[in-house]
């Protein structure tokens, strides 16, 4: 066994939204350096196919789950507890939506209300009795540039994503005690179909492109994999004295 402080053998994580993109990216991560990993997702047949011809397949087992349904959470979170005991969890999926107030309907509002904000309620509270039972447990929620400064354009993302900020700050100083760590992540641009499908949308995605390359002082976006480094950073023994932060992963933006 390694005894490098970002090995994950014999820890088993949950990890949501891992159909595409920064979840993938972490579940195979997590899974190269020992983990189990119980990935799901609204897409059941994506995650299914993302997953099946990884290198790691045999640490990787498939759920379906919508964060933003509490019986469809509990089910997911049931199955996974049946299976053993739950070291880590990644609350990663995510909804985006471009606009502001005078563009965002209710509907709009509630829809990412509903996935980013209640999914991690929903998530965290069905893991919580099981982190306190065993004293230990390791949160990971995925927040955003959105979540620590106003970005334009972004009313009800940027409402959802601060929400995110704080309820890991809030969690994290209710269970330092617990040895219960609670910490997120915040990216700034990253390419992912969350990102890519929205600048084919534009008329001239070229010059999106470009603008958003630009909005980060390194003069491009990130890849899913340089955050699902930090996610592993967060999620093992190498940030054993951390909780309660908000790592910025944004190529400088946070800074600027
Ligand atoms: N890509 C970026 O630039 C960026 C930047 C900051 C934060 N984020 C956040 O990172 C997270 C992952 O996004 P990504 O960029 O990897 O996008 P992605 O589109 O590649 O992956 C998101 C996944 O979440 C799943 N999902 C959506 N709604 C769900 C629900 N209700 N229940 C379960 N799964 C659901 C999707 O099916 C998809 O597989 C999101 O929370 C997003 O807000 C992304």
């Amino acid at each position: 066994m390694s005894n490098s402080p970002f090995n994950l053998e014999n820890k088993t994580a949950i990890i949501t939204g891992g159909a595409s993109g920064i979840g993938a990216a972490t579940a195979e991560l997590f899974a190269s350096v020992g983990a189990t990993v119980h990935v799901s997702d609204i897409d059941l047949k994506a995650c299914q196919d993302r997953h099946a011809s990884s290198e790691f397949a045999d640490k990787i087992i498939v759920h379906h789950c919508d964060v933003a349904d509490k019986a469809s959470v509990d089910a997911y979170v049931d199955a996974v507890l049946a299976a053993g005991m739950v070291d880590i969890l990644f609350n990663n999926a995510g909804a985006g939506m471009v606009g502001r107030i005078e563009q965002t309907s209710e509907e709009d509002f509630d829809r990412l209300y509903n996935v980013n904000v209640k999914g991690v309620f929903h998530m965290t509270s069905a893991l919580m009795p099981h982190f306190l039972e065993r004293k230990a447990g390791n949160i990971v929620n995925m927040a955003s540039i959105c979540g620590v400064i106003g970005v334009p354009d972004r009313f009800a993302y940027c409402m959802t994503k601060f929400a995110i900020v704080g309820m890991t700050k809030a969690m994290a100083m209710d269970h330092a005690k617990d040895n219960i760590r609670v910490n997120c992540i915040c990216p700034g641009r990253i390419a992912t179909p969350f990102m890519l499908d929205r600048i084919n949308e534009y008329p001239d995605p070229e010059a999106i492109r470009a603008d958003m390359d630009a909005s980060q002082p390194m003069g491009r976006m990130g890849e899913p994999e340089e955050v699902a480094t930090v996610a592993l950073y967060l999620a093992s023994d190498a940030s054993s004295f951390v909780t309660g932060a908000c790592e910025s992963v944004d190529g400088g933006w946070f800074a600027g």
